[in-house]
């Protein structure tokens, strides 16, 4: 298109500004294609309204309801061109209705209906979200019932620590992930809350409705104060810190797997590694190394979101613009990271062997056998020097070596008290998962009852996000029918 061609646009309310050097920099269209569908049911649930309050007549509704229909049909790379989707829907609409599609703007500024498409659409990927992280905990938890007598070494510092299982490890991020799927939807809460009719920042004259608009939108409420409707963006925070929690927890579980696929203890599905272009014998876990690095978006989304924020005045700045596209990119990172992510972890084989024969490397028993000396009244830190003395002696204690320590460091009263059937149980990798059976420990029975609890919260959780999917496909079925009275 020629600068001449774009002179005789009809371009909304843009003639004196709509060329010029800055008027790609200017544009958010492009990125705009994300609230489109947003836009078109703001409008709407906006025009509905102005033609029940008597604000438009309803002839002039019904023109300008059967131009949308007609926008959204053509899809959002046919509109005109605009400085934003707003503009450009609106010029659409007076290119098919002519000047009366003008009044669709009544009441309203690009400042309250940006706000409101942001959190009509981020309503819905909070939603996708959430589905995805709530299937991905019911996969670790059927994965775990699976698991809950398969042993593993566990580490701190990446140092074999004490003897797990995978079951126990697999609950240890079903956990977590339940924590971010709360995040998830606390944050909904805040989002679902409707900005519209706040117009610039001031109100306005007009008899407008806002408790209306809100309720054809599905939002829960408004968000009152006209100046702060249109400047806040802190749920866009929110949901953008919601999302970073959970690519935390992935990032986590990736470079878990990463680690056990490097020693041996996992083997990845081979649709989840990759292998490479010149050293034949390679399966690299490549997937998880990119959800470690994808999740990454998610971080930076959080900071760029917050610099772009700070120390913004009331009330709409373009600065804005820029907020938004943190927010997305942060959700579609996470989105896809989880359903990868997941999908490692639970085609992924244990090797039960191989684990097993790993989960005593390094005296990964110490800490069960030093509980044992204790358990028969051994002071703590007596019984940790006991049996730290004995792993001095060998690199792989075996019980002559637990005598010698105990010989040498107790007293014949302590020595004598000794249960030494105990002791001997606690060098065995199995048998010292199933003593520790404290609540939230790795034995296997302990994490079955843990299991069995997950299970109720996934319910709780489930039925959290399907009431709210459900809200909203009414809300929207129901706007449907209202526009339709006109159409
Ligand atoms: N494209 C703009 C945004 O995303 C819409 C609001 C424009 N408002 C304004 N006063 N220039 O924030």
């Amino acid at each position: 298109m020629t600068d001449e061609d774009d002179a005789e646009e009809t371009v909304v309310r843009r003639d004196r500004f709509s060329g010029g050097p800055a008027r790609e920099f200017l544009s958010s269209l492009g990125a705009d294609e994300r609230i489109f569908a947003a836009d078109l049911a703001v409008d709407r649930a906006h025009v509905v309204m102005l033609a029940e309050q008597d604000i438009v007549d309803d002839d002039t509704a019904s023109e300008i309801l059967g131009a949308l229909a007609d926008i959204e049909n053509a899809g959002h790379d046919e509109l005109p061109d605009g400085e934003d989707v707003h503009e450009a829907i609106e010029t659409a609409v007076i290119d098919r209705v002519g000047p009366d599609g003008g009044r669709m703007h009544t009441a309203r500024s690009r400042n309250d209906e940006v706000a409101a498409c942001l959190r009509y659409r981020l309503r819905s990927d909070i939603l996708d979200a959430l589905e995805t992280v709530l299937s991905g905990r019911d996969a670790l938890l059927d994965a775990a019932s699976e698991h809950t007598e398969t042993v593993m070494p566990g580490y701190t510092h990446l140092q074999p620590a004490q003897p797990t299982t995978v079951a126990h490890w697999l609950c240890s991020y079903e956990q977590a992930l339940a924590r971010d799927t709360e995040r998830l939807l606390d944050a909904y809460e805040r989002v679902n809350r409707s900005p519209l009719g706040a117009a610039a920042f001031a109100g306005t004259p007009f008899d407008i409705d806002r408790e209306r608009t809100a309720e054809l939108l599905g939002f829960d409420g408004l968000v009152e104060n006209a100046t702060d409707a249109v400047s806040a963006r802190d749920c866009l925070v929110e949901t953008t810190a919601a999302a970073t929690g959970l690519g935390l927890t992935l990032s986590g579980l990736a470079e878990d797997l990463v680690v056990f696929a490097s020693k041996g203890h996992v083997e990845l599905a081979d649709e989840y590694a990759s292998t490479s272009s010149i050293m034949p014998q390679k399966k690299n876990p490549d997937t998880l190394e990119l959800v470690r690095g994808r999740t990454g978006d998610a971080t930076a989304g959080l900071n760029g979101l917050v610099t772009t924020l700070k120390g913004l005045p009331r009330a709409y700045n373009r600065d804005l613009q820029r907020a938004s596209g943190h927010a997305f990119d942060a959700i579609d990172s996470v989105v896809e990271s989880t359903d990868v992510a997941i999908g490692a972890v639970t085609t992924a084989e244990w090797p039960e062997a191989a684990l097993a024969d790993a989960a005593g490397d390094g005296f990964a028993t110490a800490t069960g056998v030093a509980d044992s000396l204790a358990r028969s009244g051994v002071p703590f830190r007596t019984a940790h020097e006991v049996v730290a003395h004995a792993g001095e002696r060998s690199a792989d204690p075996a019980i002559e070596d637990i005598e010698a320590a105990v010989e040498e460091l107790l007293d014949d009263d302590q020595a004598n008290a000794l249960d030494w059937d105990a002791i001997e149980q606690a060098l065995d990798p199995t048998a010292s998962v199933e003593m520790r059976d404290s609540r939230g420990g790795p034995a296997p029975e302990t994490v079955s009852t843990h299991i069995a609890r997950a299970r109720t919260r996934l319910d709780t959780d489930s039925e959290a996000a399907t009431d709210r999917r459900e809200d909203v496909e009414l809300a929207s079925a129901h706007l449907d029918r209202e526009v339709d009275h006109y159409v």
